[in-house]
């Protein structure tokens, strides 16, 4: 359910006719709808509501606009962070310290020193290496760091390689099989309150099982770690929640996975931790894009090329991934093409043979499902700066992301002295 839907035959974002927007700000531009970010935030929070002290912490990775970030702190989520940079948007945004969980095999030094600093809630350390390393940083503070161990249950979560991280093969966690031990060793540091365990087994799951049976692995680790004395007070079931990227498409709802944690999670008596991305902003955007023009092909379906391309949305070039691609004005007629932009790589290839509106140079287009992992995987190859972003609040919108221009890239670029 999302907020971009046709009115008189113009797509628009709420009361917005996507038009408009273009013709104020250009193309590319990410656009944002407030009423279905809200309305994701709600739906999942509703889902867990039965469950005893929820904490949802947003993946901040999918969608870091502070703009983004804002409405989820009125939402009352705080953040999962994996870097120094998200750490201070989320405080950057108006969520308390106490609301971050910090995730990530990579953390450095001095971003657990960020971390202490904001006095997040917790840190989920990923190696026992990281986390004797975070002790003796938090010990020579006199801190103690609230941590979660995070677990590599081996689970397959039948998603992209890419994108999965449950496997044992995956670089993140602990193995399973010496978590109790791991667990131990790390409860006997000064520097560390270990409090519980982390599981993220990789995003866009289509299906809940895979998450069912790592939970319930997980349920078992908790008992487990109880039999041997361990405190454990919470568990954090991480993200993973996929979204239909084609329209018809049925994923799990927000609601049949609540109903699956509160089944597996009823006698685990700790606090329940989220770590949701996607599922709360991917339909909640869209890249709006002009096409350029229509190039004949000498064997095959014309190329429809774009003026957005894979550095503004990766996903297609990264994954294979599809997203939907809708005229804002269709004239009823419908055409096979090959969607492209201007990158100088084949790659840079959208949808291959699609069957789409018919457009033609001049005409708007909208990727549906960029919300999430849009914008802030954009890179500026080939010179192409950064996309602006904006947000739909209604009939109005606002500018949450400036357009960043080549000569402001180049402007952060210095040829040396000895090269003059
Ligand atoms: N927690 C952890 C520890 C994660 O690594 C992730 C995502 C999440 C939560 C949020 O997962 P979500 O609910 O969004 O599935 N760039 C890729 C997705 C990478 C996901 C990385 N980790 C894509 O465009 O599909």
């Amino acid at each position: 359910m999302n907020y971009f839907e046709y009115r008189d035959g113009v797509l628009h974002a709420e009361d917005l006719p996507l038009s408009a927007i273009a013709e104020q700000v250009g193309t590319p531009v990410y656009v944002y709808s407030r009423a279905t970010l809200e309305r994701h935030a709600q739906v999942f929070k509703a889902a867990l509501a039965h469950l005893p002290h929820a904490h949802i912490a947003f993946a901040i990775k999918a969608n870091p606009n502070l703009a983004v970030l804002k409405v989820m702190q009125r939402e009352g989520f705080g953040a999962d962070v994996v870097s120094g940079g998200e750490l201070a948007r989320a405080l950057l945004a108006g969520m308390p310290g106490e609301d971050i969980v910090f995730s990530g095999v990579g953390k450095m030094p001095r971003e657990m020193v960020q971390g202490l600093d904001a006095g997040i809630g917790q840190f989920n350390i990923e190696s026992e290496e990281e986390g004797v390393e975070l002790a003796a940083i938090a010990a020579a503070r006199g801190q103690r760091a609230a941590c979660a161990l995070r677990v590599n249950p081996d689970v397959d979560a039948g998603t992209h390689d890419k994108i999965s991280t449950g496997k044992a093969e995956n670089k993140f966690g602990v193995p399973y099989d010496r978590t109790g031990e791991i667990y131990a060793r790390l409860a006997r540091l000064e520097g560390l309150e270990m409090r519980g365990l982390a599981v993220h087994i990789g995003s866009q799951l289509q299906s809940l099982d895979p998450l069912e049976t790592a939970f319930t692995k997980m349920g078992d680790l908790l008992g487990q770690l109880r039999a041997a004395g361990q405190s454990v007070t919470h568990m954090d079931l991480g993200g993973g929640l996929g979204v239909p990227y084609r329209a018809g498409e049925v994923f799990p709802t927000p609601e049949e996975y609540g109903a699956m944690v509160g089944r597996v999670t009823k006698d685990w008596d700790t606090r329940l931790m989220f770590e949701p991305g996607r599922v709360i902003t991917g339909n909640a955007g869209v890249l709006l894009t002009e096409v350029i023009r229509v190039k004949r092909s000498s064997n095959g379906p014309p190329f429809v090329v774009v003026d957005a391309a894979m550095n503004d949305l990766a996903r297609p070039a990264m994954y294979g991934a599809w997203h939907d691609f809708d005229a804002v004005q269709p004239n009823g007629s419908r055409m096979v093409a090959n969607i492209v932009g201007p990158i100088c790589e084949t790659g840079d290839t959208f949808a291959m043979g699609r069957d789409i509106d018919a457009l033609e140079a001049g005409d708007l287009a909208v990727f549906r499902t960029a919300g999430a992992y849009g914008a802030t995987m954009a890179s500026s190859y080939n010179s192409r700066g950064f996309v602006a972003e904006v947000m739909v609040d209604g009939d109005q919108f606002a500018v949450v992301a400036d357009r960043i221009l080549p000569a402001q890239i180049t402007d952060a670029e210095r040829v040396p002295e000895w090269l003059l």
